[in-house]
């Protein structure tokens, strides 16, 4: 198949893009395009055959429920079954956002996509070219991110294109997304929310609306809560250390493990605090700035695909402290991770 890429404005999209692509949604095709996370795969939500398209293409197992999007808070109500006013409220605060809410799936939203669950993930996403696209198909999207299955999630077309080229009749090109990292994924239908995927949004601004998190409840212990979750994810090709500790030790403590830094093809995911003490002979990428994290984790992605493109054998990655929002850098840098170890 060949993949047409179309250039879209990220802030004013042409109608003449969106509805060529808003077309192939309702023929039931796939389209990637830029959320304000990450790029994602979409299709209707209500087409069997099209969400089927979606799990191919990705390579994804079947049993790893899809975000489904929508684009006003009336479109709930086609894809969830009586939300309540409280949720609908809370919701209604965050969105568009990258904040997914698990609702009760209604009728209408395809199987395959909660992959059998009588539950659905919701989220309206902040993204004009989203939005644009949710509007114009008529359709609630499933979209899971737009690579392949275990790779990092995409935050460029580019990176779409890396993974999904031949096997997606469209990819909308809006540039670089902005927080470079999957939703806050939240169970709030039960007596106590539950963090099913750290995010954008920092647990600690949801807790003063929603309460504090609990434990996944008993009964969903015994299935992953968020199904995903159980899978590799993230990964570079190259095996990555994570190395955990303060700025000094950690910088130490890879250069040790490292060995003979002339060897060669030895990868360094580091910070602009730390990326001249290790030795040039290491192949630096830099995060960004450790006071600056929300810059971080923009990067995060990006830095481990660049890993790929510069044929690393090996990548030692610093940890930072897990708090606030490096909450989250650490969730993606831990499950990206071959191995962790202190400094
Ligand atoms: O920012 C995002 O969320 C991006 C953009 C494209 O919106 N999408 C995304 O989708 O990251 P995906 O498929 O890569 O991740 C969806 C996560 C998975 O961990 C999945 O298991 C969980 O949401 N999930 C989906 N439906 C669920 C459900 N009914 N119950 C619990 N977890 C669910
Ligand atoms: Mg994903």
């Amino acid at each position: 198949m060949k993949t047409i890429v179309l250039k879209v404005d990220p802030i004013s999209p042409e109608p003449k893009v969106i509805s060529r692509a808003a077309r192939l949604i309702m023929e039931g095709e796939t389209v990637a395009f830029p959320t304000e996370t990450v790029y994602g795969l979409g299709a209707d939500a209500t087409n069997d055959g099209a969400v089927k398209k979606i799990f191919e293409a990705k390579g994804r197992p079947p049993d790893n429920p899809l975000i489904v999007h929508i684009s006003s808070i009336d479109d709930l109500n086609r894809v969830a079954c009586n939300p309540s006013p409280r949720v609908v409220e809370f919701v209604s605060y965050y969105w568009p956002g990258p904040l997914t809410v698990i609702f009760r799936k209604s009728e209408a939203v395809s199987y395959l996509a909660t992959a059998g669950l009588d539950t659905v993930a919701v989220r309206m996403p902040a993204h004009p070219v989203a939005l644009a696209l949710i509007r114009a198909s008529g359709k609630p999207i499933a979209a899971p991110s737009a690579n392949l299955s275990g790779r990092p999630s995409p935050t460029s077309a580019e990176h779409v294109l890396e993974d999904l080229d031949g096997k997606v009749p469209m990819v909308l090109d809006g540039g670089e997304t902005h927080f470079g990292v999957e939703s806050t994924v939240i169970d709030i239908s039960g007596d106590r929310p539950v963090l099913l995927r750290p995010g954008p949004i920092p647990s600690a601004e949801l807790t003063p609306l929603i309460g504090e998190f609990g434990e996944p409840a008993s009964f969903l212990k015994e299935k992953p809560v968020a199904p995903g979750m159980k899978y590799t994810h993230y990964a570079p090709r190259a095996p990555l250390t994570l190395v955990m500790g303060k700025p000094n030790g950690i910088v130490d403590k890879i250069v040790h493990l490292a060995g003979n830094p002339n060897r060669g093809g030895i990868g360094v995911l580091c910070t602009d605090e730390t990326f001249s003490r290790y030795p040039d002979t290491f192949v630096r990428v830099s995060l960004g700035s450790r006071f600056a994290p929300y810059g971080m984790l923009r990067n995060l992605y990006k830095c481990l695909r660049l890993f790929d493109k510069l044929g690393v054998s090996e990548i030692y990655a610093e940890g930072v402290d897990e708090v606030g929002i490096n909450i989250t850098l650490m969730n993606r840098l831990r499950k990206a991770a071959r191995k962790v170890v202190d400094s």
